[in-house]
């Protein structure tokens, strides 16, 4: 959740490398911030419960350094505020972390520090300058904190005794380190680094890098290791805004690049190619996400029913890491994580292989714990996303779980989907803005549809309320008289969602129930479909049944964006929330 900077070179300009890789990280976690730098072998902290921004005004980025750590932050132990934002420093210890430490109860029973904050990273701090004032040797302090800490970390670690060094260790938390001819980047991921280097080692849980003349990796008993350096496929291009006022926008505008790039990976002139894996063994299939990754599966799941007469169930990884589990080896898992880091869908891929059932990840960040753990991994190839309320990502898990269902139904003309850029360029030219100034200052709203639309309208909602502050639900139309007709009021915004012809005529029947009682009802459609239910209709292109809800989803992220932008909320960065959910 939280973002890890660090920067060490000869080059003197460590703290504004260390500020611009923050700010490219601030979507991780963004309530308070902060950095350490060494200058004159001295280490010099400066915090703040603001942005990045604010941390620039408080530091003269011109002062000397040669290496620098900083910290974007998203609290778990203890308010967002100055005193609790990293780096901490105990000793001549000073750290960054992202995660969490389960017993830091017991480990503040070992250490006799007189702490300043809430946090669990400060005891850490003061464990680890504990150990090194027993032994002087960073590297056994690094191997003997391994085994006594428990719980989720990703450290930088900066020592006033070695103003050379950087250190950092990683477990079931993302580390790269990231280098370049003169300089070394130890980052939570390789946006902070892209602008100076692309080549990279991917940090193994339990691995210890030391960075002083070079780069050392060892493993948890300090043997050497000697690991492949990576280029990770991607331009600092990809984080950049690119002329667009918010990444939200830049990246809703991408998904047409985006379903060109899956087409092309997994198709050969309009058919299945030898990317695209067989799956015929399978008889039942459990998608396991978080947030949006599980309604790209509620919508997907119709497809797999409907096409390839496949049983599916849908679980929340939260939920699903807790429940008795019925399945058997006909079951295929399938993991949906954009990031391939969020923690609890991890953990719900570990009980499944430990119980020997088929596991699939569906991922878009190439070498994520997920799709390295994974049994099998198909990549999603969106590209970076910086926006915190998915987009591009969502798009590509439903178009890559859709083609998935149509190779296990035997269907192999897949031309239609060559028609989605060009009807996603109507979507584009749409005007959202005249609807969203219906929608944007009310309290509450309401997405309702049936069937495969339910998901779309679970999507809708949760874009909406993320970026908008607006309390928005989904619900299945035929659930509107069982409680939810109560909350309309006169020009409460309903959005009604139809794709689905075999159900257009009972959801429309639900859309004049609330247009009846004074609701603003927004009709957002791809068929032909006219009457008198309505105050206002969008209105996308069809192609099909499986690919009409891509044209609707891009439509309801539009909206959602144009009502969020009405409010003046800042849409990359929703209040509380964070893009890479890597605690539990
Ligand atoms: C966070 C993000 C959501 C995302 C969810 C799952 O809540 O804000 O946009 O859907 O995590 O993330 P994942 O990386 O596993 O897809």
């Amino acid at each position: 959740m939280c973002g890890i900077m660090g920067i060490i070179n000869k080059k003197g300009n460590a703290i504004k490398k260390v500020i611009e890789g923050l700010e490219k990280l601030e979507y991780r976690g963004y309530d308070s911030c902060g950095i350490a730098f060494l200058t004159a072998n001295k280490i010099e902290t400066i915090k703040t419960k603001g942005r990045v921004k604010d941390l620039k005004e408080l530091i003269d980025t011109d002062t000397k350094s040669n290496i620098a750590i900083g910290h974007t932050r998203w609290a778990t132990h203890g308010v967002a505020s100055t005193i609790n934002a990293h780096p901490h420093t105990v000793g001549d210890i000073t750290i960054v972390h992202n995660g969490i430490i389960e017993n830091y109860k017991e480990l503040s029973e070992n250490i006799d520090t007189k702490l300043l904050s809430e946090t669990d990273t400060e005891i850490l701090c003061a464990y680890i300058n504990k150990l090194y004032n027993e032994n002087h040797d960073m590297l056994k302090t690094l191997a003997k904190l391994k085994t006594d800490i428990k719980g989720s970390y990703a450290l930088a670690i900066i020592n006033e005794d070695e103003p050379d060094t950087l250190y950092g260790v990683r477990k079931n938390i993302p580390l790269i380190l990231a280098k370049n001819d003169n300089e070394y980047f130890l980052v939570s991921d390789m946006t902070a680094a892209l602008k100076y280097t692309n080549k990279f080692y991917l940090l193994e849980n339990d691995e210890i890098v030391k960075i002083s003349d070079k780069e050392y990796i060892y493993d948890s008993d300090l043997n050497l290791l000697k690991k492949e350096l990576l280029t990770f496929e991607g331009t600092s291009n990809d984080v950049m805004l690119k002329g667009y006022p918010h990444f939200m926008l830049k990246e809703i505008h991408e998904e047409p690049m985006v379903i060109n790039n899956i087409l092309s990976y997994y198709l050969t002139d309009g058919k299945f190619n030898e990317n695209m894996p067989e799956f015929k063994k399978y008889k039942n299939i459990y998608f396991v996400g978080c947030g949006s990754a599980s309604y790209t599966a509620d919508i997907a799941k119709k497809v797999f029913e409907n096409y390839a007469n496949i049983k599916c169930e849908v679980f929340l990884a939260s939920e699903f890491r807790y429940q008795k589990h019925f399945y058997d080896k006909d079951t295929l898992v399938v993991f949906i994580s954009q990031s391939g880091e969020t923690a609890d869908t991890l953990e719900a891929l570990r009980i499944t292989k430990s119980d020997g059932i088929d596991t699939l990840a569906i991922v878009n960040v190439v070498g994520s714990s997920i799709a390295r753990e994974a049994g099998k991994v198909l990549y999603i190839k969106a590209g970076t996303e910086i926006a915190v309320a998915t987009t591009k990502a969502f798009t590509a898990q439903y178009l890559l779980l859709t083609l998935i269902a149509l190779k296990m139904a035997g269907i192999n003309d897949l031309s239609k989907f060559y028609k989605i850029n060009e009807a996603l360029e109507t979507v584009f030219a749409i005007d959202f803005q005249k609807y969203a100034e219906k929608i944007y200052t009310k309290k509450d709203a309401f997405f309702i549809g049936r069937g495969i639309d339910y998901g779309l309208c679970e999507e809708g909602s949760l874009k909406l309320k993320e970026i908008s502050y607006i309390n928005s639900s989904a619900f299945a139309s035929g659930e509107l008289k069982h409680g939810t007709i109560s909350l309309i009021e006169k020009d409460t915004p309903v959005m009604g969602i139809i794709t689905d012809e075999n159900l257009a005529l009972k959801t429309i029947s639900n859309i004049k129930e609330v247009h009846a009682r004074g609701a603003y009802s927004l009709f957002i459609t791809s068929l032909d479909i006219d009457g008198d239910f309505y105050d206002d209709k969008i209105k996308v292109p069809h192609i099909n049944n499986y690919i009409d809800p891509i044209l609707i989803v891009a439509s309801l992220q539009l909206l959602a964006y144009n009502v969020a932008l009405l409010k003046g909320e800042d849409i990359d960065k929703p209040r509380n929330l964070a893009k890479s959910v890597t605690v539990e």
